[in-house]
């Protein structure tokens, strides 16, 4: 399973940002949508193109256009909405494919609450949004539920992401691709990223 740490300038620069413990609702939100666009630049950077011809200023223009695949966006509720404008600017015409997903704060593992798949799922590439790759608990059920709707091509995008994550997807679903702008130390005992970001759905969303 590649792992692609996206290391970026601006993506060190602004993840670097959003660590500062006092940071604003304003600034975090804007910062996890910069980082998703950025991060989703990469996340597609194998597209395939298919060339076209077209009436240009001086004439006719051989042009390239994304061919074949359609691209729906996955963002795991509610955190993965925080990213979903930036991934929606590169790619306007995406479907969203939610999943609700809560974890139980006992057993660390996730419950489904709600699921609303794009059609024809065997035809798209998945994109999975969810500001932090921690236990993979959440990340591994969303595949089991793309894999069940017959997607067969799943990329997910994490701003910061634990090494006990990655192993367990590496594991379970090791034909999934990660792109992340920072794989951390480790996770603590209630199951957060340290040194992470602290709870990103309560900082993208205000609450708390
Ligand atoms: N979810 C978060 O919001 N933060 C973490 O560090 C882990 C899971």
């Amino acid at each position: 399973m590649p792992v692609h740490i996206v290391s970026h300038p601006l993506v060190r620069h602004k993840l670097g940002l959003m660590r500062k413990h006092n940071i604003s609702t304003k600034d975090f939100r804007e910062l996890a949508s910069e980082l998703a666009r950025l991060l989703t630049y990469e996340a597609t950077k194998d597209l395939e193109t298919e060339k076209r011809i077209i009436q240009g200023w001086s004439g006719p223009v051989e042009v390239e256009r994304i061919k074949g695949k359609k691209i729906t966006v996955v963002p795991i509720l509610r955190a993965g909405l925080g990213m979903m404008d930036g991934v929606l600017d590169l790619i306007p015409s995406a479907k969203v494919s939610v999943v609700g997903l809560y974890r139980n704060e006992s057993t660390l593992e996730p419950v489904r609450y709600y699921l609303k798949l794009a059609g024809n799922m065997h035809e798209r590439i998945s994109l999975i949004l969810d500001p932090m790759l921690a236990t993979g608990g959440t990340l591994v059920m969303t595949i089991d539920l793309l894999k069940e709707a017959g997607c067969q091509n799943i990329r997910g995008i994490f701003l910061v992401a634990a090494p006990e994550g990655i192993r367990r997807l590496e594991a379970t679903h090791p034909d999934v691709d990660v792109y992340v702008a920072a794989v951390d130390e480790k996770l603590n005992a209630d199951g957060y990223i340290l040194p992470g970001l602290g709870d990103a759905g309560d900082k993208i969303f205000g609450t708390k």
